[in-house]
């Protein structure tokens, strides 16, 4: 075999040659060991964004990302039931994981989330979670499976140890404007999937002008690539196609949506759209993890966890166990930062909602410093966008979001940018389920 060159792998991909499996292991090596430099891995991830990947060159690519570091395995661990997991693709507002992740522990499973940090216009779980005083999202692998054994669930980011060629690709593609890539994102999710050891695995794999996949028919292919590279790489993998044709919770920011969060788990508020798509997740990984025979058990499961403060209680459990406050639940406002300026923004005349610039509203997340513009910059956990309205019916005046910021004038330059991202139609938009279909693969 000739050397490797990193810059003739690039090359190769750029002119559309399939890359074969010797010199994706040796780029990916040279990816986590440091061996190639940050503007190589950038002009990789843009050729491969521009030219793609074929099944097998995504399945290598995968399987080397997963073998760039350790991997757990859950049976020597004596993990006294199934290790279940779901992911996203990535959206607006989706603070799923935060409330599913509980649930789920709550009903039998045992949910060892490696979450990522915030990726495009998208916000990030582990991001989220780090705005919570004292939460530690790189506990070291003993501590991770002690603290999923014993609260069922524990959600953290990309150690060193596990899929550390994801950890910096992942924060390269976000910067670069190189995450739009069927292979990349597969290869991304499914190394930290197959680098826990799950016994099953569902996708949200998101829908709309927030997502990453913004066309129905991008959707599937992407869902197929998700489903197909899991189950031939040995996980069960299931996946369910969710609407991001508006934010899934009415909010979006770090503490802002664990706010969000711990006020759904105990029961202080409840929005139809994260239950829709938090219950239609879990209830696959339930089933997948025979924790239920059946849906409906599934579901009433899921029910009595959230009725009556079981989940809560897993939650609390997980923050605790990982750094966080005790009384996480009851101290939740004094406990999470929150952003010296708040300004509502109103709508301009009564009408329906009938379109939403979801990402126009991620990036105005990110403007307000709640995310990155380049690798490793600080982000505020305070600022974002909470009270957002949905499709439908508006009257004048009414608010259609509040902003949280830093100052007075991020907050206006906020303020408009959000009306931008708001039609206001006078007829009502066609109705869309936020769960829009499951894929059968
Ligand atoms: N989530 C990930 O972990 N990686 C991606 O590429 C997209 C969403």
């Amino acid at each position: 075999m000739p050397p490797f060159l990193p810059q003739e792998t690039i090359r190769r991909k750029r002119d559309g040659a399939a890359l074969d499996k010797a010199e994706i292991d040796a780029f990916v090596d040279g990816l986590a060991k440091g061996g190639i430099g940050d503007d190589q891995v950038a002009a990789f991830a843009m050729a491969v964004f521009f030219r793609g990947m074929n099944a097998r060159e995504a399945a290598d690519l995968t399987a080397a990302m997963t073998r760039s570091g350790a991997t757990i395995d859950w049976r020597a661990l004596d993990l006294p039931g199934p290790a279940l997991d779901k992911h996203s693709t990535g959206g607006v507002g989706d603070n799923v994981s935060l409330i599913l992740a509980p649930l789920v522990a709550a009903c039998g499973g045992y949910v060892p989330m490696i979450a990522g940090r915030g990726l495009g216009h998208t916000g990030g779980t582990v991001d989220k979670l780090e705005s919570v005083p004292g939460y530690r999202t790189d506990p070291d692998l003993q501590t991770f499976a002690r603290v999923v054994r014993e609260a069922g669930c524990a959600i953290v980011g990309q150690s060193a140890e596990l899929a550390p060629a994801d950890r910096r690709l992942y924060a390269i593609r976000d910067v670069t404007a190189t995450v739009e890539s069927i292979p990349l994102i597969t290869a991304s999710i499914l190394s930290k999937k197959l680098a826990a050891g799950l016994d099953a695995l569902v996708m949200d794999v998101k829908t709309g002008n927030g997502a990453f996949m913004p066309t129905l028919e991008q959707s599937r292919a992407l869902a197929q690539s998700l489903v197909s590279t899991g189950e031939a790489a040995g996980l069960p993998t299931r996946a369910l196609i969710t609407d991001m044709d508006e934010p899934l919770a009415p909010c979006a920011g770090n503490a802002i949506e664990i706010l969000h969060a711990i006020d759904f788990l105990t029961g202080r508020r409840s929005d139809a759209r994260v239950r829709d798509v938090t219950f239609a997740l879990a209830s696959e990984m339930l089933l997948m993890g025979r924790r239920a025979q059946s849906l409906d058990e599934a579901i009433s499961k899921l029910d009595a966890a959230l009725a009556s403060g079981a989940a809560a209680e897993r939650f609390a459990r997980m923050v605790a166990a990982l750094g966080g406050p005790r009384d996480i639940l009851e101290a939740r406002a004094a406990a999470l930062p929150a952003a010296a300026v708040v300004r509502d923004v109103r709508a301009p005349r009564e009408g329906y909602v009938s379109r939403i610039d979801v990402r126009a509203l991620g990036l105005v997340v990110i403007e307000l410093g709640g995310g990155r513009r380049k690798a490793g910059d600080a982000i505020d956990p305070a600022v974002g966008l909470s009270d957002l309205a949905g499709k439908g019916k508006i009257g004048k005046d009414a608010v259609v979001a509040r902003v949280h910021a830093r100052d007075q004038s991020s907050a206006q330059i906020a303020a408009a940018q959000v009306l931008r991202a708001y039609d206001i139609a006078d007829e009502p938009p066609a109705p869309r389920a936020p769960v829009v279909e499951r894929s059968e693969i």
